[in-house]
C-alpha cells in the first residue's frame, strides 16, 4: 500500500492471543504487521466497516433539521436522537446568548450527552431587528458547513410546521446553493394535545386546517364555517378571549380544548370555555373538533 504524505505515529497495546493471530496472518500473506494494521483500522473507521444497523455516519456541510416534539423528552424520536449524536455541531435557537431555548431544554432531557451551541434569534416586531438576526444566524451555520461541520438545528415540534428552520435553511441556499439540506419530523403540539385531551381529530369524510391566531388569507371564522372541518389553531395564547368568542358565535366552544405548555412547567390542558377569561401563554394550541362529517 502506497505511503501517504504525512502520517501519524500510534502506539497500541494487543493482547497476547491477538498479537499471535496478527503475526500468523502477516506470515501468511507476506504482509507487514503495520500494514495489517492500518488496514484493519482504515476499515473499521471507513463506510465498509459499519456494522449493519449502526447510525449513518455525518455527512460533511450538511444542514439537518431536527424536530424534538412539544416538550415531553419522552416524545422526542429515536430518530432525532439519532440525528443530535451524529451531527458534529448542533444548534438551538435561542432570545439571548444566556436564555436557553425550548428545544435546548427538551434536549437536555433526551439526550443530556449533548452539547449544544446557542443562535440568538430576536423575538421583535421589528422587521429589520429579525432579519438582522436570521442573517447573523445563517452566517454562522455557513462557516460551520464550510469547516465541515454536519449541523443540527433542532426546533421544537417540526421543522417544517411554522418553524425558524424553514427560515435559516431558505437564507442558507440563498447563499450557499448547494448546501445539502434535510429534515428530521418531529410530534406536533396539536397532536399531543390530541392524546392529552381523548379529542379524535378527524374522521370518515372530515377534514382538517391548521392555521394561525392572526391568519389573514384564511382567517378563523371561515374556517370555523364548515362543521366537517376540525380546527387547530397556534399561536392564539395571547388571544384566548378573542379565539373563544370566535369560537362561540359559531356555536363551536363546546368541545374545543386548550394545550398550553404542553409537556412543559406549568402545563395546562382544558376546556377553551373554561379558560377564555384571560390570555394564555404564547405557547398554546386550541383544538376545535369537526362537529359533522364523522363516519357511522
Ligand atoms: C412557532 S410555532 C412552532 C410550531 C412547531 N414547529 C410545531 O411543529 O408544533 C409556535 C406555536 O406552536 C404551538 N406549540 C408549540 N409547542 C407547544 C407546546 N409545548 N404546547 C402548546 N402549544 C405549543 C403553539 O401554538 C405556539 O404558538
Amino acid at each position: 500500500m502506497p505511503y501517504p504524505t504525512s502520517v501519524f505515529k500510534t502506539s497500541v497495546y494487543l493482547p497476547d492471543a491477538l498479537k499471535r493471530r496478527l503475526e500468523a496472518v502477516a506470515a501468511r500473506t507476506r504482509r507487514s504487521e503495520a500494514e495489517l494494521i492500518r488496514e484493519a483500522i482504515d476499515h473499521l473507521v471507513s463506510e465498509k466497516g459499519r456494522p449493519a444497523g449502526a447510525p449513518d455516519p455525518p455527512v460533511p456541510g450538511r444542514l439537518v433539521g431536527v424536530g424534538v416534539g412539544p416538550g415531553a423528552a419522552d416524545l422526542v424520536t429515536v430518530r432525532a436522537v439519532q440525528a443530535l449524536r451524529r451531527a458534529t455541531v448542533v444548534v438551538a435557537p435561542c432570545t439571548s446568548p444566556e436564555a436557553i431555548g425550548r428545544a435546548e431544554t427538551i434536549v437536555r432531557g433526551a439526550a443530556p450527552d449533548v452539547v449544544v451551541e446557542r443562535l440568538v434569534f430576536a423575538m421583535t416586531p421589528d422587521p429589520d431587528d429579525r432579519a438582522d438576526a436570521l442573517a447573523a444566524a445563517a452566517t454562522r451555520v455557513t462557516t460551520l458547513l464550510d469547516a465541515g461541520e454536519e449541523v443540527a438545528f433542532v426546533t421544537i415540534g417540526d421543522p417544517n410546521v411554522y418553524s425558524t428552520f424553514s427560515s435559516i435553511a431558505a437564507a442558507l441556499v440563498a447563499a450557499r446553493p448547494a448546501t445539502p439540506v434535510v429534515t428530521v419530523p418531529g410530534i406536533m403540539a396539536f397532536q399531543e394535545l390530541a392524546a392529552r385531551s381523548g379529542t379524535v381529530l378527524v374522521d370518515g369524510q372530515q377534514s382538517f386546517v391548521v392555521l394561525p391566531a392572526n391568519a389573514t388569507r384564511s382567517p378563523l371564522t371561515d374556517a370555523l364555517a364548515d362543521p366537517t372541518r376540525a380546527v387547530v389553531v397556534y399561536k392564539g395564547g395571547g388571544k384566548m378571549p378573542a379565539v373563544a368568542a370566535e369560537l362561540l358565535a359559531a356555536g363551536r366552544l363546546d368541545g374545543s380544548v386548550l394545550g398550553e405548555l404542553l409537556g412543559m412547567p406549568g402545563e395546562r390542558v382544558a376546556a377553551v370555555a373554561d379558560v377564555a377569561d384571560r390570555p394564555a401563554s404564547y405557547l398554546s394550541s386550541v383544538i376545535v373538533p369537526a362537529t359533522a362529517g364523522e363516519s357511522a
